[in-house]
């Protein structure tokens, strides 16, 4: 099994390139078909008995590490304590282990023996790429048995033993499964039942997969490569470092020492609580025992790190917060570390419990597969998910900086404190803390309209993926751990966080995190799912939450709300929506319950949630416009009759208080979507656009720029709608061209900022010819002096380079690689690398393309490169080409990061509309082992066919319309 996925950190920056609704790229889904069944049977009734298995005594007399019997005196820090139940002892929790009782084909350890705490030290070198590790084991063996078996991988067992009622016993053989990552060592003799203690010393690897204990690379002041360690272990990869039971449910504590050079810094979990001196040249660094926790959560990371420092005020016991870096970057964690106590008192408030460790670090890693990682007190990023410069960084990422920040604190509480039972329930570890995190920051930054942009981006998201047939729902069965991959997706994260938006709603917030606190509170230390939530949320609440909830969590796809108008009467119908507009009558049998958020509400619907039940509705219409889906609080389409569309339009034109914000983006988004696939003429769509004549609005602009875009972009082949549609464009976002030019006034807001680079990005691509002009401008004085650096303000910067390229600048793109390869902070190389992509000479192209597999970009990179190729008509073809021809380079390359290779096929193809791609796609993977990225491979296929079937359904319409509107 592979590292993790890069997993949703992909989306977050599509929307800079593409429209976020045609493009859903997910992680990629190893389905081994799970024939695999030597749990199931008696491992049902082992988990019977074990359920509340004991704390072993034993350990707690156990012998102190052979490290630290040998040397001097441990130097004593203050020790952190837990009050209240005690979070490290196991015995008052009921943990353990896996009840593969609820699906016999769970692929799961025996729980014959289960661990309770793990003594670990782990020796790093980081010039030969290895490590060495000794582990003690607390276990209990709740059945005598000659076998225990855990997992490993990529370990070298050297040696090992076990402790029974104080008799070591060796193992007469270890073998291992490679393709279950399991290690089981067999004893002669029966082992009694009860307490004991396993041993083992084993030798690893310290890879540069992103996975595991491995290790990141960076060069120093003085241009000299270095290398840091650092962990990376959900969902399975614990057993790359240490030999454990690496599942969620099987919490145990930890008390972990790491043997380093003595100039570097050590970090893990828990505060250091002393430290020993080796050698002159190497300490080994103990730190505080953990509470309870999951494996998938450890962490450790060593380093020449440096820190800048605060602490949490409002909490009874102050958090020590901190953010590490490597040297000379601290100060572009300042921005994070400001908001990390805001967010640990906001969550302690609103969760009712206080964050139980007594510190909190952010580390940036350079090389880092994910956005980053929840580890609980050592929380991991990729470098431009956690650093911001205030003076050189583009300003988007600053929000993306606190939304990750905040989604990874809520995990401390959503997923460590209370942890899915199985990989089953990752979507409510995943949607919650993208919901809350968007709370969070919304609470933070009320000025930047965040539920606005959850509507406009994370919603459109989950929405756009769940209309294929290539989707899943959300609650789905994970057997074999391999299989975990798959469900990184805008399933889990934006259309998990969408439904728990929507029930939030439906029961209000208060009376929603009322039941929150309630399942965090009796489950705290354990593990819980998806059902124990509906259970504390209805006891709270009074209401049926389960049955609410189960039709938008255990069934494919969204609804779409057809309306029509007859003899006085509204009527409207609900059917499963796809985009490709051919819903077969057996796809179409559920029911959702869904929450209509009639606006102004009818009177004759008389519960006030709106809730539709059945297949269809009628209430009387109302005088005026009227809208569905009020604050687009619910999550489905509304394909309105274009008569209704036009009385909205109208008040939106108007500005009249019926529509607001969210309801005049979600109206852009559903029409915009409802066009693409057929289900209303593209037309209608343009016609919409013309009554947002007066909008200002940040968001909305986002989705009017992105969704006409679209239009440019996948009619690209056809000269007259491309030409058209850009037309089209350049007379939309002229107004707001003048009005907001190109400088960035000091104390300017936030989304006026955004704002201007979403209307330049779009008046360059429709080939504004003012916009290209100053873009050319502007470029030839930033490349010719660095004295001119403020030229092109941060927030600008990729635009301009994007607008150069595109006008087919060869001068430029040399300009721009320099740019890249000098740029010394990772969020300049990121915007350098997402224009490249809009180069239009063939050379230009192929130079880009051997860029993105080349030592210049590191591996998690390469999307950033796709990203632009595949945006641009000129290069998405060659892409294509490109990635047939490399396709054993790529495959190599990501063959342990399968959503990455998933991405390698997915890009390209998303905004191609043609038709014969599909057979040569097909074609050209019939011979090729598809499984491990089957499904983004399912979705570019079905993505060709909805957009060609667009191209053709419309071409004729579309021209019309152009000429008849005169463009
Ligand atoms: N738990 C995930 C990180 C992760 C994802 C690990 C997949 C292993 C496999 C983390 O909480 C997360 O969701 N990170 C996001 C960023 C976030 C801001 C949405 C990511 O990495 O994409
Ligand atoms: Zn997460």
């Amino acid at each position: 099994m592979g590292p993790p996925p890069v997993a949703f950190f992909f989306f977050l920056f599509l929307i800079f390139i593409f429209s976020p609704f045609c493009f859903n790229v997910t992680s990629s889904s190893p389905t081994h078909s799970s024939s695999f069944s030597q749990f199931s049977g008696d491992q049902e009734d082992a988990s019977v008995i074990v359920e509340n298995f004991t704390y072993s005594p034993y350990s707690q007399n156990r012998k102190t590490h052979q490290h630290q019997q040998a040397f001097a005196a441990p130097i004593s820090l203050p020790q952190f304590t837990f009050n209240s139940t005690d979070p490290t002892d196991p015995s008052t929790h009921s943990t353990m282990c896996n009840k593969a009782g609820s699906n016999p084909n769970r692929v799961v350890l025996p729980t014959n023996v289960t661990p309770s705490h793990y003594t670990l030290t782990i020796t790093p070198d980081l010039n030969e790429f290895t490590f060495t590790g000794y582990v003690e084991i607390d276990l209990t063996i709740h059945e005598a048995t000659k076998t225990v078996k855990l997992n490993t991988k990529d370990l070298t067992i050297k040696t090992t033993s076990i402790e029974v009622d104080g008799k070591s016993y060796e193992p007469v053989s270890t073998d291992h499964d490679e393709h279950h990552d399991t290690t089981t060592f067999t004893f002669d003799t029966d082992l009694s039942k009860g307490a004991a203690i396993l041993r083992i010393r084993y030798d690893g690897i310290l890879s540069d997969k992103m996975a595991g204990f491995y290790r990141s690379s960076y060069k120093d002041a003085e241009g000299n490569t270095k290398y840091m360690g650092v962990t990376q272990f959900e969902a399975t990869d614990a057993r790359r470092a240490f030999p454990c039971w690496d599942e969620p449910a099987a919490k145990a504590t930890y008390t972990i020492s790491l043997v380093v050079p003595t100039e570097l810094v050590a970090l893990s979990n828990m505060p250091v609580s002393s430290v020993t001196q080796v050698e002159p040249e190497q300490k080994t660094v103990n730190f505080e025992k953990t509470p309870i926790m999951s494996t998938y959560l450890v962490a450790w990371a060593v380093g020449e790190f440096e820190y800048i420092e605060t602490t949490t005020t409002k909490l009874e016991k102050p958090v020590t917060c901190r953010v590490y870096t490597l040297p000379g970057l601290k100060e572009q964690g300042r921005f994070a570390l400001e908001i990390t106590p805001k967010v640990l008192e906001y969550f302690s408030e609103i969760f009712g419990t206080a964050y139980p460790l007594p510190k909190l670090d952010h580390l940036a890693v350079p090389d880092f597969d994910a956005g980053a990682m929840e580890n609980w007190g050592l929380v991991t990023y990729r470098t431009v998910a956690l650093l911001f410069d205030e003076k050189t960084s583009d300003l988007r990422f600053k929000e993306q900086v606190a939304v990750t920040v905040a989604h990874e604190i809520a995990h401390q509480w959503f997923g460590n404190l209370v942890t899915m039972e199985w990989w089953d329930h990752l979507w409510l570890n995943e949607g919650f803390a993208t919901w809350v995190g968007t709370l969070a920051v919304d609470h933070l930054f009320p000025e930047w309209d965040t539920w606005s942009t959850f509507v406009v981006d994370d919603m459109q998201r989950g929405i756009g993926l769940d209309s294929l047939r290539s989707s899943h729902p959300i609650e789905v069965p994970v057997n074999d751990p391999h299989e975990i991959h798959q469900i990184f997706d805008a399933i889990s994260y934006s259309k998990g966080a969408s439904v728990i938006r929507m029930l939030s709603n439906w029961l209000t917030v208060d009376v929603f995190l009322a039941g929150i606190r309630r399942y965090l509170k009796k489950h705290e230390y354990e593990n819980a799912t998806t059902d124990d939530l509906w259970n504390a949320l209805s006891e709270e609440s009074k209401i049926d939450v389960r049955e609410f909830m189960n039709t938008w969590t255990r069934v494919i796809g969204i609804p779409i709300l057809n309306v029509t108008e007859t003899d006085g009467l509204v009527t409207v119908e609900q059917h499963r929506f796809l985009s490709t507009n051919d819903v077969k009558a057996e796809e179409d049998e559920t029911i959702w319950w869904v929450p209509l958020g009639v606006h102004p509400k009818p009177a004759s619907i008389v519960d006030p949630n709106q809730t539709l039940k059945s297949r269809s509705l009628s209430f009387e219409i109302p005088e005026g416009a009227y809208l569905f889906n009020k604050h687009y609080s619910g999550v489905f389409r509304t394909n309105y009759p274009p008569s209704t569309i036009k009385r909205i339009g109208k008040a939106i034109l108007e500005g009249s208080d019926l529509v607001g914000l969210s309801d005049r983006a979600g109206l852009v988004a559903d029409i915009a979507s409802l066009s693409k696939s057929g289900h209303t003429a593209t037309s209608n769509f343009l016609d919409l656009v013309q009554y947002y004549k007066n909008e200002e609005a940040y968001v909305v602009w986002e989705l009017l720029a992105n969704r006409v875009g679209e239009i440019a972009s996948i009619f690209a082949d056809d000269e007259r709608i491309n030409q058209g549609i850009k037309h089209f464009q350049r007379n939309l976002v002229d107004r707001m061209v003048s009005k907001l030019g190109w400088e960035f006034p000091e104390g300017e807001d936030y989304l006026t900022s955004r704002l201007r680079n979403v209307i330049l990005r779009s008046a360059g691509r429709a080939g504004h010819e003012a916009t290209v002009a100053e873009a050319k401008r502007r470029f030839a004085l930033f490349v010719s002096d660095p004295a001119h650096d403020s030229i092109l303000h941060p927030s600008i910067r990729q635009t301009a380079f994007e607008i150069v390229l595109s006008q087919g600048g060869e001068e430029e793109f040399r300009h721009v690689l320099k740019y890249f390869h000098a740029a010394p902070k990772q969020d300049q190389q990121v915007i350098a690398l997402l224009a490249l992509g809009f180069v239009q000479q063939p050379e230009l192209i192929a130079e880009v393309q051997a860029l993105a597999i080349s030592e210049s970009v590191r591996p998690q990179d390469i999307f950033y490169v796709l990203a632009g190729l595949s945006a641009n008509p000129a290069s998405r073809r060659p892409t294509w080409e490109w990635v047939k021809a490399n396709w054993t380079t790529l495959a190599n390359r990501y063959k342990s990061s399968m959503s990455m290779l998933g991405a390698c096929v997915k890009y390209p193809l998303s905004q191609s509309s043609d038709a014969s791609l599909i057979k040569e796609v097909k074609e050209f993977f019939a011979d090729k082992d598809t499984k491990d990225f089957q499904r983004a491979l399912d979705q570019a296929l079905e993505g060709l066919d909805i957009n060609s079937a667009w191209v053709a359904r419309e071409q004729q319409g579309l021209s019309e319309w152009l000429s008849a509107n005169n463009y």
